[in-house]
C-alpha cells in the first residue's frame, strides 16, 4: 500500500514545484508534458486553459491550481497504467476531468451544473469513445457513493448507488478503477473512499488490480 504524504509535506513540495512541461505549443507553461496531437489540441482550447489555472490551496486540494492536480494524476498513471493504450486513455480523462470546475455556477442547483457533467460536454468536442466520456462524467461517483455512507450513515444507500455506477460502467469498469485510484492516490486526498470502493469491488468478485510494489512506485 502506498503511503500518503502528510499535507505539510505536500505544501512544501508545492512551493518547490517548477513548471516542467514548457509551453508546448499552447502558449502556456504547464507542470507536465503534452504527448499527442489530441492532447495538444485539447490544451489549446481557451476554456481548458482557463480551467487549469483555476484553483487555490484549500482542504482536500493542497495542490492549488488544477494543473498541479493534473500533474499529480498523470504521475500516478505512469505507475498504474498496465498498457500504453490504457495510459493514453487515462491521460485524456485526466486532462479534462476536473478542468471545468470553474464553470460551475454555485447559485444554480446541481444536475447539469456539476463539474463532471460540464467536463463531459467539453470532452465530447474532442473525444468520441463513450467509455472515456462516461468515466469523465462519473469520475466522482464512487466518492459520492462512499459519502452517502461516511457522512450520513446510509451505507445501504451507498452500496446501492455504487452498484448503479458499476452497472452503468459495464465493460468500462476496469478503466474506471484505474482512473479512480490515480485520481485519489494524491497527497491531498484521504484514502477512505478509495479503500471502501476497492473493498466493495473485491467483495462482489470484481477484479481490482494489485498495488504496485513499494519499490516500484
Ligand atoms: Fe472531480
Ligand atoms: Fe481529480
Amino acid at each position: 500500500m502506498t503511503v500518503l504524504l502528510p499535507a505539510t509535506t505536500t505544501t512544501r513540495i508545492n512551493k518547490q514545484r517548477n513548471i516542467e512541461g514548457g509551453c508546448d505549443g499552447t502558449g502556456m507553461e504547464l507542470p507536465f508534458q503534452l504527448e499527442t496531437d489530441l492532447e495538444r489540441k485539447i490544451a489549446a482550447d481557451p476554456e481548458w486553459q482557463e480551467g487549469v489555472v483555476w484553483g487555490w490551496t484549500r482542504p482536500g486540494h493542497s495542490e492549488g491550481q488544477i494543473m498541479y492536480h493534473i500533474a499529480d494524476v498523470l504521475a500516478n498513471i505512469d505507475r498504474f497504467a498496465s498498457t500504453p493504450e490504457e495510459r493514453r486513455k487515462l491521460r485524456l480523462i485526466t486532462l479534462i476531468h476536473d478542468t471545468l470546475k470553474y464553470q460551475v455556477n454555485q447559485s444554480l442547483p446541481t444536475g447539469g451544473n456539476r463539474h463532471a457533467t460540464i467536463a463531459r460536454r467539453f470532452a465530447e468536442r474532442y473525444i468520441d469513445d463513450p467509455a472515456l466520456l462516461d468515466i469523465i462524467e462519473l469520475h466522482d461517483e464512487a466518492f459520492n457513493s462512499w459519502r452517502d455512507g461516511a457522512a450520513r450513515g446510509h451505507w445501504d444507500k451507498a452500496e446501492a448507488r455504487v452498484k448503479r455506477l458499476i452497472e452503468r460502467l459495464g465493460p468500462s469498469l476496469p478503466l474506471y478503477v484505474r482512473f479512480y485510484r490515480a485520481d485519489n492516490q494524491t497527497s491531498s486526498k484521504k484514502p477512505d473512499s478509495l479503500l471502501w470502493f476497492e473493498q466493495f469491488l473485491r467483495s462482489r468478485g470484481f477484479d481490482v488490480p494489485p498495488w504496485p510494489e513499494q519499490g516500484n512506485q
